[in-house]
Order: structure tokens, then C-alpha cells, then sequence
């Protein structure tokens, strides 16, 4: 039988398989050379091939990965046993990342008005999938923050890691451990219950006999004379906007004084 033009299906390219195979192949080549692709497997991304393992070469992993850059590219032996610090540092950050979450999440189902707190808070435990859960996790969550927080710093001073040249990071975890107690105390107040309304009231009534300036900061604090609306508006926006933006800037400066202060303190 006579063949038409060399390969039998009339075009002299070959059998479809064969064209695929020669497309994708083309096409494989195009996206290796392409500049999406050589930015993200460059040298030095996690994503290498045909890397040598070398110190070097790890130390590119570490500085050229968003995520990764944020350690230190080396560290030293007893800074990551657990049983030097404890992780209480990592763990007060991890906790705090917990009430992000699960704070963001309460805020879609809460209205801060003395008419619809309470009632937002009950439907939100009976009503609301996982609202229960979430809600006492964010509760919980607040209350383990404190006593890591706590936990961190006596670790920090058994060390004797205040010391130069990490005074100033201590100072900074000072307005750290405030600004924790200052969000937990906020929170309290917005279930609007018994419980929260008779706390903040002791609360602020002892900030009232503070000399000189206790009577306006109480006044500031109320948002009036007495407890009420106007309260619990202000402590909303303190305990969801005003501290945490504070919080993460300190938080930042103490992240950045440990790696600049020569990573975790030496052992004893
Ligand atoms: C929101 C609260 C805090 C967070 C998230 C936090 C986080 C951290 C982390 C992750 C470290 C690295 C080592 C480690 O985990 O121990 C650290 C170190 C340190 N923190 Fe904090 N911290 C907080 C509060 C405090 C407080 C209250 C103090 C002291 C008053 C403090 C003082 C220090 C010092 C001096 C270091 C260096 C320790 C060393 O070199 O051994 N921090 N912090």
C-alpha cells in the first residue's frame, strides 16, 4: 500500500503523540526560563534543585525566604533547648495569635451597647456554630496569656537576662506585661453581666482615689460619671483596636532587640 508523506497521518510532523510530547516538552522549557519561575526557584529558595548542602548555602535558604528570614540564621546550641527558655516567650506570642483569631471571630456576633452585649454573648453560646467553643477559647486563651506572660518574665530574670545588653528589651517587656493585663482588663468588662459591670466598677473607683489626676482618668475611663454605655463603647475600642495595635509595635521591638541583643541570653 502506498504511505503518504513519511509518517502516515498526512502533515510530516509525526503521530499526535509524538506533537503533544514535543508541545508540552517546548512548553516546560519555555516556563523554566521564564522569569516567574526562576524567581521562585532561584538559588537559595527552599524550593532549590541541584543545591549543595553547605553552610553557605543554608544561610541562603534562611535570608532568602519570607518566612525562614524572620529567624536568625544561626542560633546557639542552648537557645533551642526547650528546657532554657521554656518557649514561654513563643508561647505568650502564640496565645496572643489565639485571641486574634478567635477575638476577630466574636466581633462579627457582638454589639457593644449596654441593650445588646449581654444578650449577644448568651446568643452567641446557644445559637451560634462553634460560638461556645470560640468564645472560650478566646477566654481561655486570655487567661493562659497572662500567666505565660508572667512565667516568661521570671524565667527572663532567673536568667539574669536583664542585664546589659538586654536592659532595654526588659523595659519594652514591661509595657508588654501592661499592655497584656490592660487588654484582659478591657475584655472583662465586655460580657456586660454582674461580674464584669461590679469589677470595673471597683476598678475604676480605686483609680479615682489615685492622687492628683485619679478623678479625670476615672472620668476619661467611664466616659462619664457612671458606668454605662459610653463605658463600655470606650473599653470596646481600647480592647479591640487601641491596645492590640500598640501590643504588636512593642511586640515588633522586642522581637527585633532579641535578635539584635545577640539572640537568647547564655545559659547560667
Ligand atoms: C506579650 C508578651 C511577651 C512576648 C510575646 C514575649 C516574647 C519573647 C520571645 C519570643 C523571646 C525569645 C526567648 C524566649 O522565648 O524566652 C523573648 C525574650 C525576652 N523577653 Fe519577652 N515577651 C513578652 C513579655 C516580656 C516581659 C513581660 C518581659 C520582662 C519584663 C520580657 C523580657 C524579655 C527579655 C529580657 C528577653 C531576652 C531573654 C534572653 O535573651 O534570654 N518579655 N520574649
Amino acid at each position: 500500500m502506498a504511505r503518504r508523506g513519511g509518517n502516515g497521518n498526512g502533515n510530516g510532523n509525526g503521530p499526535v503523540s509524538q506533537r503533544l510530547a514535543k508541545g508540552a516538552s517546548e512548553t516546560w522549557t519555555k516556563t523554566q526560563g521564564s522569569q516567574v519561575w526562576t524567581s521562585i526557584f532561584r538559588p537559595g529558595s527552599i524550593f532549590r534543585k541541584g543545591y549543595t548542602d553547605s553552610p553557605r548555602n543554608r544561610s541562603y535558604v534562611i535570608m532568602n525566604s519570607v518566612l525562614y528570614h524572620l529567624h536568625p540564621v544561626k542560633v546557639k546550641r542552648h537557645a533551642v533547648k526547650v528546657s532554657y527558655t521554656l518557649c514561654l516567650g513563643g508561647l505568650s506570642f502564640f496565645l496572643f495569635i489565639i485571641l486574634t483569631v478567635t477575638g476577630i471571630f466574636l466581633m462579627f456576633f457582638y454589639r457593644p451597647t449596654a441593650a445588646q452585649a449581654w444578650d449577644d454573648i448568651k446568643t452567641l453560646e446557644t445559637s451560634i456554630t462553634f460560638g461556645l467553643l470560640i468564645r472560650n477559647m478566646h477566654r481561655w486563651a486570655a487567661h493562659l496569656m497572662v500567666i505565660s506572660v508572667f512565667l516568661h518574665m521570671s524565667r527572663v530574670f532567673y536568667h539574669g537576662a536583664y542585664k546589659p545588653p538586654r536592659e532595654f528589651n526588659w523595659v519594652v517587656g514591661v509595657v508588654l506585661l501592661l499592655l497584656t493585663l490592660l487588654l484582659s482588663f478591657t475584655g472583662y468588662l465586655l460580657p456586660w453581666d454582674q461580674l464584669s459591670l461590679w469589677a470595673v466598677t471597683v476598678g475604676t473607683n480605686m483609680m479615682g482615689y489615685a492622687p492628683v489626676l485619679g478623678s479625670q482618668v476615672r472620668f476619661v475611663l467611664l466616659g462619664g460619671v457612671d458606668i454605662g454605655t459610653d463605658t463600655l463603647l470606650r473599653w470596646y475600642v481600647l480592647h479591640v483596636l487601641f491596645f492590640p495595635f500598640i501590643i504588636v509595635i512593642f511586640m515588633a521591638i522586642h522581637f527585633w532587640r532579641v535578635r539584635k541583643d545577640g539572640g537568647v541570653s547564655g545559659p547560667l
